[in-house]
């Protein structure tokens, strides 16, 4: 028997990326798995028919998390057809580069919707049907603490999660939820491949390990965060970034 056999998790953004990492190293690890994702259905399908064919158990549910009203949604899907939910990792995120000339309100917004307010109501809708045991996981970033001023707003917004990480910690550890952020360095998605093209050099001189990362090195750390061994782990945000000084 695997470590969460019995649970469920939502992974918000896994149709790719470093979310689509996570829910299958969920998956491997016994846990059942809603795979959210906004726009890609068919990637979301191929991400849950791999989850299935390694003998695990997903389904794909679409919610644009920007959209207020397409949040608890998604969590009723969870308890629906799953039956309950103790796994919550708000992955989904947005990013593009700013500076000050090209920045405008709308590009804020479509940061802070998602980063910031679509996370903050996926924990308040999980947090009614999370039981004691459960875990909520927050992906940030390492420019939250060490922000480049190309990306502004993007780093102010992993800035508000680890702040939530603190403060929804504090809120939910008398309930025995904990909540835990996850702050990757440079990572290889799809989400970045065009942005990084060229800088791999750059990135790879600022890692100690000497490599970019991969979404499995991410998952790794969300299967530790949401495992027993972490029961004492709560309200704090952990560098997974090999080393990477921003
Ligand atoms: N990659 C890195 O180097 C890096 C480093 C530090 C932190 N992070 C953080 O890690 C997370 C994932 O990054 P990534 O590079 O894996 O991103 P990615 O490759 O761009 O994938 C983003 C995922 O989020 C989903 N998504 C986008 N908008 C959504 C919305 N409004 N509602 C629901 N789902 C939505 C996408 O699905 P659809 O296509 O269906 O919309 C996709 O599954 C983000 O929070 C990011 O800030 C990444």
């Amino acid at each position: 028997m695997s470590h969460l056999t019995g649970k469920v998790a939502i992974v918000t953004g896994s149709s790719k990326g470093i979310g689509a990492g996570i829910a299958e190293r969920l998956a491997a690890d016994g846990a059942r798995v809603v795979v959210n994702y906004s726009r890609s259905a068919e990637t979301a399908a191929v991400v849950v028919r791999r989850i299935v064919v390694a003998g695990g158990e997903a389904i794909a549910v679409k919610a644009d998390l920007s959209k207020p009203e397409q949040v608890a949604p998604l969590i009723d899907a969870a308890v629906k057809t799953f039956g309950c939910l103790d796994i919550l990792v708000n992955n989904a995120g947005v990013y593009e580069a700013d500076s000050l000339d090209t920045l405008t309100a709308e590009t804020f917004d479509a940061h802070f919707h998602l980063n910031v307010r679509g996370l903050l109501l996926a924990t308040q809708a999980a947090a009614r049907v999370l039981r004691s045991g459960g875990v909520i996981v927050n992906i940030s970033s390492g420019l939250a603490k060490s922000p480049y001023p190309m990306v502004h707003v993007y780093c102010a917004t992993k800035g508000a999660v680890d702040t939530l990480t603190r403060s929804l910690g504090m809120e939910l550890g008398p309930r025995g939820i904990r909540v835990v952020g996850i702050a990757p360095g440079f990572v290889a998605t799809e989400g970045n491949a065009e942005s990084a093209k060229g800088m791999t050099d750059f990135l790879v001189a600022k890692t100690a390990l000497g490599r970019v990362g991969q979404p499995k090195d991410i998952a790794a750390a969300v299967a530790y965060a949401v495992s027993d061994d972490a029961a004492w782990v709560t309200g704090c945000t952990v560098d997974v970034a090999g080393g990477m000084v921003f």
